[in-house]
């Protein structure tokens, strides 16, 4: 799993091991994997770090050789580690739309990619993206992470039904706002907004809910009612959602 550091993915590796199921983790922070190992450990449970920028592909390949050399083999993905920036679009440069894209796609892309020959061989395999409400509904000051979120969409829908075949399942997972550090970590934000204002939902029960989805062998997930009102009344009514969006999203 990457992304195990903080918010959504700390919970999401404990509540995993509890059910049995043996870990190797991935972030930059080692001191914080070295935390969560330990306490996973603590209460009996697996947890095996691996530190790194998943960005840069030698930490993808020596993630995917943590699994298979000490765990033999993979069964589950987890593509959690993200990012953001908050700002207008006309005045940030290439670098932000590049970094968001690098940390949010890119890597998820080529880490499922390096992951599908283990995961052949795994039992029920799966992978899980966690990605966003706004990966099917985009608002404004957010547009990178958006156009990253809607592009990782666009991939697992590609990849659920060609890895279908091969006995590969594949989860999306879309959050609406969630209390984490996600806000604190965003490489910008020009907006001078509180993000998290409105309300927003515990890390703790993004985790369960995507346990859950799991569990249930779900393909998709929208896990807040506002969040799923927000996605059909895109699909239904756009007009209405674009001058709602632009009213209120900014
Ligand atoms: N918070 C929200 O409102 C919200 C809403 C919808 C969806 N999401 C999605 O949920 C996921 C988890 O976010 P969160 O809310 O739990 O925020 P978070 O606490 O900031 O967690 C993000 C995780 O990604 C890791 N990460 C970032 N860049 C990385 C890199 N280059 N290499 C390896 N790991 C990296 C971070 O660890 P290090 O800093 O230690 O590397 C951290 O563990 C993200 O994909 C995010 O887009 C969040």
């Amino acid at each position: 799993m990457t992304g195990a550091s903080s918010g959504i993915g700390w919970h999401l590796a404990r509540l995993l091991a509890r059910q049995g199921v043996r870990l190797v983790v991935n972030a930059r922070r080692s001191d914080r994997l070295t935390e969560l190992a330990e306490t996973i450990s603590g209460e009996g449970g697996t947890c095996l770090t691996y530190p790194g920028d998943i960005t840069q592909p030698e930490v993808r390949r020596g993630l995917l050789e943590q699994c298979t050399g000490e765990l033999g083999g993979v069964d589950i993905l987890i593509n959690n580690a993200g990012i953001g920036a908050m700002g207008r679009f006309e005045e940030a440069d290439e670098q932000r739309m590049r970094q968001i894209f690098e940390v949010n796609f890119f890597a998820v892309a080529e880490m499922t990619r390096i992951a599908i020959p283990a995961l052949k061989q795994g039992e029920d395999p799966l992978v899980v993206n966690i990605s966003s409400v706004l990966g099917h509904r985009a608002a404004p000051l957010k547009s990178e992470y958006c156009a990253s979120k809607f592009a990782l969409h666009g991939l697992s829908d590609s990849l659920r039904a060609e890895l279908a075949p091969v006995g590969i399942e594949l989860l999306l997972v879309s959050p609406s706002t969630t209390d984490s550090d996600f806000f604190d970590h965003s490489i910008e934000d020009t907006t001078g907004k509180d993000w998290k204002k409105g309300g927003a939902m515990s890390a703790e029960k993004v985790a369960a809910k995507t346990v859950r989805g799991m569990t249930k062998r779900r393909h998709e997930i929208i896990l807040t009612f506002g969040g799923r009102i927000i996605v059909w009344l895109d699909r239904l009514l756009p007009g209405i959602a674009n001058k709602l969006v632009a009213r209120f999203g900014q």
